[in-house]
């Protein structure tokens, strides 16, 4: 009996997509690249390994695995993002027939895939890049889906995608059609760029509490154990208290891991792609540099032998207004975030529905939190930017209080708080009518004539800056 469902790609994330795919009664045709030095195929071993895909077929022959699928086909990749997708693709062509669609669940570039719908839409072939998020666990457990491309091509995949993501409070699926286009991996990659700020503002809280502040790892586990009860709650805070928890032969592990963060690269794709289309990005843009000063260990080591700056003791740290500017900035950055992707879909014409946005990050991936949730109210039907809705104002004015104490006692004190100094300065950006760009827009029309627009008249202007008047 031919299998309604192909998956491609057979790595940590593409095991345990298969795995989620079987156990809600969804037999695949598993394949696998053959691996030189294994006997045995891949995909058999890996169906071997897991009683739950018993009913699926295992194969390392593209023509094979291609002819085992029911029609229309419908194939989801796994595969590493970049070259290895279009090889894949182009492995596959030969075999496929018109009204085949292939949905890409890797961290694919949202450009590539925008050109992989059109150049395979001339073949009739229908391609769906899909936004995964959640990890080894959510792919197993129920990852949080964020789809693109046509309406006809989702609803035929929608039944597979719905039935393995993670569900939402009101037992929804966590996966939804976010737009057209490359428009599902845009989300996945505005959704990285949050997670990259939400994390690094976690580590700023460490940094304040612990380097300043001379509290313990296991008081600030607790504290941060009693913010996940409240507001502040978010899954990446979960984890921050479990491994501030963790020990090794009864030291804290965390003292022992290497202070210099990696990343895959969606952080900066994110980055360049908002500043590409005029989308202010303070926090993420922060948080992926963050990442990167961190990396130059060496050079950080020899700054502070140069130097000899020692950080500053702060004392009876106000826990109650540090967690109060923490949910500021996470609500700023979650703005930032959400603009940015305002922005896109106008830009690119992608009708994103934000509130639905939302609503697929409450679960299964890995930013999801209380905030996400009453994001979901926010946003439904409101066209703004976050920080201008009546819920949050009322918020902000108290938390920009508790942001602005927090900023000038931790920087004052020699802390690097990036994200958090971020999330301030484009708060009081955006509520300041009158800005200094007067003064850019002089300097530019004296050293280039790029001329300037007034406030008294209408019109463009020159000004010839040193002559006398
Ligand atoms: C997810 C994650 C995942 C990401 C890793 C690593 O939503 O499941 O965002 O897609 O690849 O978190 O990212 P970095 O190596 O860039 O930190």
């Amino acid at each position: 009996q031919a299998s309604p469902l192909g998956l491609i790609g057979l790595g940590v994330m593409g095991k345990s997509l298969a795995r989620n795919f079987a156990n809600h009664d969804i037999p695949l045709s598993l394949y696998n690249r053959h691996v030189p030095g294994m006997e045995e195929e891949v995909a058999l071993q890996c169906i071997r390994t897991y009683p739950e895909l018993k009913d699926c077929k295992g194969f390392d022959d593209m023509e094979l695995f291609v002819n085992s699928l029911a029609l229309p086909r419908k194939i989801f990749l796994m595969v590493n993002a970049g070259p290895a997708v279009d090889a894949v693709i182009d492995s596959l062509l030969p075999y496929l027939t018109e009204g085949d669609m292939i949905m890409d669940g890797g961290n694919s570039h949202y450009l590539d895939t925008e050109r992989r719908v059109k150049d395979l839409q001339d073949k009739g072939i229908h391609f769906v890049g899909v936004g995964v998020s959640g990890g080894e666990e959510g792919a197993l457990k129920g990852p949080s889906i964020m789809p693109g491309g046509t309406t006809e091509a989702y609803h035929q995949v929608a039944p597979f995608l719905e039935a393995i993501a993670a569900k939402d409070a009101q037992g929804n699926a966590c996966c939804a059609k976010v737009g057209s286009g490359g428009s599902g991996h845009f989300v996945k990659m505005i959704h990285n760029g949050i997670e990259y700020a939400e994390m690094q503002l976690i580590a700023e809280m460490y940094d304040i509490l612990h380097f300043h502040g001379k509290i313990s790892l296991t008081e600030i586990a607790d504290r941060f154990d009693e913010w996940n009860k409240g507001e502040t709650n978010s899954y990446l805070l979960e984890i921050s208290v479990i491994i501030l928890q963790k020990t090794e032969d009864g030291q804290p592990l965390i003292d022992v891991i290497l202070d210099k963060a990696q990343q895959k690269g969606t952080g900066s794709w994110s980055t360049t792609a908002a500043l590409q289309i005029g989308a202010p990005f303070d926090t993420i843009a922060q948080a992926v540099l963050a990442r990167i000063i961190s990396s130059q260990k060496e050079q950080r080591l020899k700054g502070q032998q140069l130097y000899n700056i020692k950080r500053e003791e702060i004392k009876n740290i106000d826990t109650t207004i540090l967690q109060k500017a923490y949910q500021t900035a996470r609500m700023i950055n979650h703005a930032i975030g959400f603009e940015t992707l305002r922005k896109a879909s106008a830009h690119y014409q992608w009708d994103l529905q934000l509130s639905e946005i939302a609503r697929i990050w409450t679960n299964g991936c890995i930013i999801r939190s209380k905030t996400m949730e009453r994001l979901i109210e926010i946003l439904d039907g409101f066209d703004d930017n976050i920080l201008f809705h009546e819920s949050v104002i009322p918020q902000l004015i108290k938390g920009n209080v508790a942001l602005k104490h927090i900023v000038q006692h931790a920087l004052g004190a020699g802390a690097a708080i990036p994200v958090l100094s971020a999330s301030l300065s484009y708060f009081n950006a955006m509520i300041q009518g009158d800005s200094s760009a007067n003064m850019i827009q002089a300097q530019r029309d004296f050293f280039g004539a790029h001329t300037y627009e007034r406030k008294d008249k209408e019109g463009v202007f020159h000004t010839d800056w040193e002559v006398s008047q």
